[in-house]
């Protein structure tokens, strides 16, 4: 089964939009198997945004990213990374349709509310830099 890295990030966990957030995945049919809020460090935040090192927002990010909790999630369904990211919206808030998380929550491209794993070798990477193996937990859901 395909499954993919969610994150609330601190601006969401702040905002406490994580009910509302993780509402919106179940009621679209994805099946929770992991979650924990936490506040990562700088090192875990560097590892998971390494593409962006090079950046000039490199340095605000990890800031960002590490200022308090994130609401840390793994979700499994078919076609879940693309669906997802589908759900969430672009990156940048002034892009991101209304009916979209970031269109409906999010104003500024450094605070936008949620990460979403942007392919299967994406989501299992970053599920490996945040989540030990026991962390995920299988069960049936009666859909
Ligand atoms: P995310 O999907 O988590 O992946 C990379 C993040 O970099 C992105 O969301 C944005 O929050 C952030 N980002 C992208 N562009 C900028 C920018 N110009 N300034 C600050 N943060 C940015």
């Amino acid at each position: 089964m395909e499954r993919t890295f969610l994150m609330v990030k601190p601006d969401g966990v702040r905002r406490q939009l994580v009910g509302r957030l993780v509402q919106r995945f179940e009621e679209r049919g994805f099946q929770l198997t992991a979650a924990k809020l936490v506040v990562f460090g700088r090192e875990q935040a560097e590892r998971h945004y390494a593409e962006h090192r090079e950046k000039p927002f490199f340095g605000e990010l990890v800031d960002f990213i590490t200022s308090g909790p994130c609401f840390a999630m793994i979700w499994e369904g078919d076609n879940v990374v693309q669906l997802t990211r589908n759900m969430i919206g672009k990156t940048d808030p002034l892009d991101a349709a209304p009916g979209t998380i970031r269109g409906d929550y999010a104003v500024h491209k450094g605070f936008n509310v949620i990460h979403g794993s942007d392919s299967v070798e994406s989501a299992e990477r970053e599920i490996a830099n945040f989540f030990r193996p026991e962390e995920v937990v299988a069960y049936d859901c009666p859909l």
